[in-house]
């Protein structure tokens, strides 16, 4: 009875790719049949995988009907949480996702799943991602002032809905957390944020987190112990597609 996660599968079986990169290079190539392969040699029924968002580029569920059916039939229960692409998923649809689709698939949101002592705890999350702006050497000049202030309402809101899914496992007596985030807990400027601080104030042992694909975006942020607890990157074409084995 394992515990995997990944993130930003980015499936686009009945939508158009919005990422032209992703047709070009060679880590995204077929990349749903690596995943899907991989996941069959390594993930049983008894096992668990969280997919921490971006799971389709499809904008309304009509368009994503056939990538939540891939998703359906991997291996091992599957707990799904928001990405910024992922439209179909608004916040409020939530609760009418999981009644079509569980127990197939879990949503999570303002919620917490189980596995074994710990509670799977989540959110988007948000990362201010700029535009900085860089001299010829990339040193940090500056950056889009007015970005940032949007940045801080959205990092608000997504810690009230972090906070609600730490505290409804809280009530109900866990006290061992892992903690899953969309955007990376940092942006790359920063070394501590509210994020990583409510990790520590609830004492999540692991913060997974995705959304930096790409090779230049593998080390916007945290990777392995900082501040006691362990941060993973598990972006899809960071993991070569294989799920990353939490526990
Ligand atoms: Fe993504
Ligand atoms: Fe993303």
């Amino acid at each position: 009875m394992g515990l995997y996660a990944i993130g930003d599968l980015h499936l686009h079986y009945q939508s158009v790719l919005k990422a032209p990169g992703q047709l070009n290079s060679r880590a995204w190539k077929k990349h749903e049949e690596k995943l899907r392969r991989n996941c069959l040699k390594m993930i049983t029924d008894e096992d668990t995988l969280v997919l921490v968002g971006d799971h389709s580029w499809g904008r309304r569920m009509s368009e994503c009907e056939t990538d939540l059916q891939y998703i359906c039939d991997l291996p091992g229960r599957k707990i799904l949480t928001r990405g910024n692409h992922d439209m179909f998923l608004d916040a409020k649809k939530t609760r009418q996702l999981n009644e079509l689709y569980q127990p197939r698939l879990t949503f999570l949101q303002d919620s917490y799943e189980t596995y074994k002592e710990y509670a799977l705890v989540g959110t988007k999350g948000y990362t201010f991602e700029g535009p900085f702006y860089l001299n010829r050497r990339g040193q940090i000049l500056g950056w889009d002032e007015e970005a940032e202030k949007h940045a801080i309402k959205l990092v608000d809101r997504e810690l009230k809905r972090l906070r609600t899914s730490f505290e409804l496992a809280k009530a109900d007596g866990y006290t061992k957390f892992i903690m899953f985030l969309h955007y990376p807990p940092t942006n790359i400027l920063e070394e501590r944020s509210p994020f990583t601080d409510m990790a520590e104030r609830y004492g999540a042992e692991q913060v997974i987190y995705a959304h930096c694909h790409g090779e230049s975006r593998f080390y916007d942020s945290i990777h392995g112990e900082f501040r006691g607890r362990q941060y993973r990157l598990v972006s899809g074409d960071f993991l070569r597609w294989k799920p990353l084995k939490l526990m």
